[in-house]
């Protein structure tokens, strides 16, 4: 079994996009490990589109490395990568073409598959450009999902059509580990709100196996960068990490991990964050709010060990008072029990009998650990 928790690592889209190289890759790699992010978990490191040339090689058919932005090729960069402890991702599309005009994976899966396997690749982000309309996109996965179960190695497959196509109802059968459920993430905080209102109702497809991928976070972005259009603040991207945690959802970084900021790098190591989002039981959490009306969200979510997370998150500009009913997560007030809370983000620790109320600033959120007691 490839996959048991949300997989974690790097992506080189979101600051990078078409700018990459051996070198970027290799020096991230070894911040990667140099900065505590590989011991916090974070161990793919997936290059995305643009690392080809723009046909393939018309003997063999193979899609060429380009040899300008990687020199070496991809197995010895896979070799540097793996000598590292980590694990090697790439990008392909399932459509003639990627989104970026290189040449995508339609009629080659198999070839392709191999190739990646004999590259030593241990992770394929397959996105959906230039699909032929005349094929289903869910049997355009199942091929690439066969592909890669046989291809000799396993290669954990990143599903990533954007959500079309009800992919949630799908996208599990087809041996995918993750799957994009919404468009591109950009570095706003409407982007990443957006996002995960989108994802409220689609979660309870998302498990052990086969995640739901709400796209690279843009956490430490600061603006700079391919996606970086006008930035978060650090309050913002507190709230971005811990939804995606509470989510369950994969955790791949998108800014530069070689220039990431020491606040930004405390919080994207965070362990107790880490563990809601690796929680064993990988249950969907529940949703409690209308954020579109109140410019709130509160998410609760059952963890394994007789544990729960609780996350308050204001999205307006202004500090609000928020709080959560017991009664409305199932503790009811005949049960005579309350919460104990353990504080993550904010300021939510203490004994709670019935409800719990805390003050969230402008865009920030409060996060805690809890543990019902009898009080
Ligand atoms: C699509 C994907 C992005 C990224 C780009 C690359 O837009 O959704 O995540 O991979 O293609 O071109």
């Amino acid at each position: 079994m490839l996959v048991n928790t949300p997989p974690m690592g790097w992506n080189t889209w979101n600051t990078f996009g078409g700018k990459i190289s051996d070198r970027l890759v290799r020096e991230s790699a070894d911040r990667i490990v140099e900065s505590g992010l590989k011991d916090a978990g974070y161990e793919y490191v997936v290059i995305d589109d643009c690392w080809s040339l723009r046909t393939r090689d018309p003997k063999t058919g193979r899609i060429v490395p380009d040899p300008e932005k990687f020199p070496e090729g991809m197995k010895a960069l896979a070799d540097y990568i793996h000598a590292k402890g980590l694990k090697f991702g790439m990008y392909s599309c399932a459509g003639q073409r990627t989104c970026a005009d290189y040449p995508g994976s339609f009629d080659h899966e198999y070839l392709d598959a191999r190739t990646f396997a004999e590259w030593g690749v241990d992770f394929l982000k397959y996105d959906f450009c230039d699909h032929p309309r005349y094929i289903e996109g869910e049997l355009l996965y199942r091929r690439m999902g066969m592909a890669l179960r046989e291809s000799g190695r396993d290669i954990l497959f990143s599903a990533c059509n954007w959500g079309s196509d009800n992919v949630w109802n799908w996208i599990n059968s087809t041996g995918a580990h993750m799957f994009r459920s919404t468009g591109d993430i950009i570095d706003t905080p409407e982007s990443f709100r957006q996002i995960v209102i989108s994802q409220t109702d689609k979660l309870h497809a998302s498990g052990a196996q086969c995640f739901n991928d709400m796209d690279m976070l843009t956490v430490g972005m600061y603006g700079k960068g391919n996606v970086g259009v006008a930035g978060c603040n650090a309050a913002d991207y507190r709230s971005q990490f811990a939804l995606w945690c509470l989510c369950g959802v994969p955790l791949m970084l998108g800014c530069d991990v070689r220039s990431v900021d020491e606040e930004t790098l405390k919080l994207i190591k965070n362990k107790q964050l880490i563990a809601i989002d690796q929680d064993a039981e990988c249950r969907q959490p529940m949703f409690l709010g209308h954020p579109e009306r109140d410019k709130t969200l509160t998410v609760f979510r059952h963890l394994d060990g007789g544990k729960y997370a609780l996350g308050f998150f204001n999205f307006d500009d202004r500090d609000k008072e928020m709080h959560l009913v017991f009664s409305d997560v199932g503790l009811s007030a005949a049960s005579g029990l309350g919460f104990e809370f353990e504080n993550v983000l904010g300021d939510l620790g203490g004994q709670y009998a019935e409800y719990v109320r805390v003050k969230v600033p402008a865009r920030d959120c409060a996060v805690a650990v809890a543990r019902a007691v009898r009080l």
